[in-house]
């Protein structure tokens, strides 16, 4: 069993030198699996990090379903808390034992993408790869396990304040980061009307964002009457239903023209459409959400391409230094996402957690998994 996070816990040994522990593998389109697979070893440069606290991404749920392919095997998840547990060689300035906050996106910090400030799309030594910096869980093996390899940990492993809880810092691994960073790229400024479409995880911390840009109006939009009465919680002046509502001349109507800035946090044609009808002339359209098929762009809600909108697409920052600064936003009390982690479950029991997870039940917004 994986439920305990005693310090005398033991990894059992399956053999002369392997040692095993548990993982959340993924097997085939709709089937994860809890297995025993090797623990991983730290290579130069690499850390090993024994998990303390994990959750699961809307993504991870493309990934069960097989619609984001990736190959059978894999350990999923990619948001870890943990403890280091080895370092590899070259890994200066952290000792065994250290805390730390790994982001889902791990940037090497030395290729031409991270180096032009693209760390993102981490071309894996040289050049630029669109979403190479995602590696856990999509190219190499994920979270959702007893311990983690985390590659180019010198860029990687950030300490996490000793005051800090994990419950505190986990969400900023990947969807604080991604959301707040919807308005980041949209280039919310002090006094901005700025509408998200979706208030799921990544567009409640979208929400969140905006505020803390400078928004003086954030419209939230989703058609569950459950996340609009969140997002008001977490900052969101006025909520749209849109499925009661028009919500492009609804924004139009309270913003006097339309908003500054519009955040995709949902991807699909509907939204990604509305989000573009909803600006104002100059506006900038902030997408987030991972489409599938085709997506158009309406020359008429463009203006023919004369209106001075920007289109502009954001996948989750990464690295260390993103995830210090977000630590900061929650330490000196900016932004507390612990109301967004309403339910827990061990490891061994993930399979429940994707599931109420998947099915949106119970008021679920994000799931705890512990160790
Ligand atoms: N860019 C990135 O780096 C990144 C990172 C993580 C996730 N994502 C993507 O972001 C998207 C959102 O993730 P999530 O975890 O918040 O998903 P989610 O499914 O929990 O949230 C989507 C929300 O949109 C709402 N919605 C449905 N129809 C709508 C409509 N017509 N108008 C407005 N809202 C509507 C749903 O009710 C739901 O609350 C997904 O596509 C996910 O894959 C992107
Ligand atoms: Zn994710
Ligand atoms: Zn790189």
């Amino acid at each position: 069993m994986a439920t305990t996070s005693s310090p005398e816990r033991t990894i059992p040994f399956t053999g002369t030198a392997s040692r095993t522990m548990r993982a959340n593998v993924f097997v085939a389109p709709n089937r994860i699996e809890i297995r025993d697979v090797p623990k991983p070893q730290a290579g130069p440069g690499e850390a090993i990090i024994r998990l303390t606290l994990t959750t699961i991404c809307g993504t991870d749920l493309h990934i069960l379903r097989g619609e984001y392919p990736v190959r059978p095997g894999l350990v999923i998840g990619h948001e870890a808390v943990g403890v280091i547990e080895e370092l590899g060689a070259g890994v200066t300035g952290y000792e065994v034992g250290d805390r730390v906050l790994v982001g889902a996106i791990t940037p090497c910090g030395q290729c031409h993408a991270c180096l032009s400030g693209h760390q993102s799309q981490c071309g894996h030594g040289s050049g630029f790869e669109a979403i190479g910096g995602w590696r856990f869980g999509n190219t190499i093996d994920g979270a959702q396990a007893e311990y983690l390899r985390v590659p180019y940990a010198q860029a990687n492993l950030a300490k996490i304040p000793g005051d800090l809880r994990d419950e505190q810092v986990v969400l900023l691994a990947d969807i604080a980061s991604t959301g707040f960073s919807g308005a980041e790229s949209g280039g919310v400024k002090p006094g901005d009307s700025v509408v998200v479409f979706g208030q799921g995880p990544i567009g409640l911390c979208a929400t969140i964002g905006a505020r803390l840009m400078g928004a003086a109006r954030v419209i939230g939009v989703d058609p569950d009457a459950h996340r609009r009465e969140v997002a008001k919680k977490m900052g969101a002046d006025i909520v749209i239903d849109p499925s009661a509502t028009d919500v492009a001349a609804e924004v139009k109507l309270i913003t006097g023209g339309g908003a500054d800035v519009a955040i995709e946090a949902l991807g699909t044609q509907a939204t990604f459409e509305a989000g573009l009808r909803s600006l104002r002339a100059g506006g900038t359209l902030s997408s987030l959400g991972v489409y599938s098929g085709k997506l158009g762009v309406p020359y008429d809600a463009f203006a023919a391409g004369l209106g001075d909108i920007r289109i502009v697409t954001t996948l989750c920052p990464g690295g260390k230094e993103r995830m210090r600064r977000l630590m900061e936003l929650v330490q000196h009390g900016r932004v507390d996402l612990t109301p967004l982690l309403t339910h827990r479950f061990p490891l061994e029991r993930i399979g429940e957690a994707y599931a109420l997870f998947g099915e949106h039940r119970d008021g679920v917004l994000k799931v705890a998994i512990t160790f």
